[in-house]
């Protein structure tokens, strides 16, 4: 089984994708993060033919070898990899591999275009949504700050993933859109694993 989970930044994607992966046994692939590593093989001077990046079995990001994750929450690179993501190259590149990643597996993978072009053929898609405001104070509890700057660093990042030519940012048709401003993670994740349950048993009929 595959399930896409997209949405805006800071809408709680990578925390129930990691949650629902454990809970179900299957593969967590973060490409948001995977973008990041792009971003920072960028910033690092390589050229895009020579940038490999692999998944671990627990979400880790490896960037030519190197275990790069503890690196890519760093908020410098969430514009760089934002205006990177819009480059139809880097796109290609990385939407190959992240096919390639969930062929034959039960994977839950997180991020902008999952159930629209990565994986249109997943049998749950998950469309994650909370207003601006809520995902800013999220942003902010992690990040601290000025609370306006990080708003308005949401809002620009939201604009360019939603208005970008290439994959922007949309619900796919077939999404269930939930909406998790007040809700808890927890809350979020008894709900998603209740969909799931719903279409493993229509899947089984
Ligand atoms: O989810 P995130 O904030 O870590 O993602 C970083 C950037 O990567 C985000 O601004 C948009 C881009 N991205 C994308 O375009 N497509 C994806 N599947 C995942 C992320």
């Amino acid at each position: 089984m595959k399930i896409a989970i997209d949405g805006p930044a800071a809408a709680g994607k990578t925390t129930l994708a990691k949650r629902l992966a454990q809970a179900l046994g299957f593969l967590f692939v973060p490409t948001g993060a995977m973008y990041r590593a792009a971003a920072l093989a960028y910033r690092r001077g390589l050229p895009l033919e020579e940038v490999e990046i692999t998944v671990g079995e627990d979400g880790q990001i490896f960037l030519n070898g190197e275990d790069v994750t503890p690196l890519l929450s760093n908020p410098e690179l969430d514009e760089l990899s934002s205006r990177l993501a819009a480059d139809a190259r880097v796109r290609a590149r990385l939407v190959d591999l992240q096919r390639k990643i969930a062929a034959g597996r039960d994977v839950v993978m997180e991020g902008r275009d999952i159930g629209t072009v990565v994986l249109p053929d997943a049998e749950l898609k998950i469309f994650l949504w909370a207003t601006l405001e809520e995902r800013a104070r999220r942003r902010h509890r992690e990040q601290g700050g000025s609370f306006t700057e990080v708003l308005e660093a949401i809002r620009r990042r939201d604009e360019r993933d939603s208005t970008r030519s290439c994959s922007p940012l949309r619900p796919a048709p077939d999404a269930v859109v939930v909406d998790t401003t007040d809700k808890t993670p927890e809350e979020v994740l008894e709900m998603v694993l209740r969909l799931v349950e719903e279409r493993r048993a229509r899947l089984a009929n």
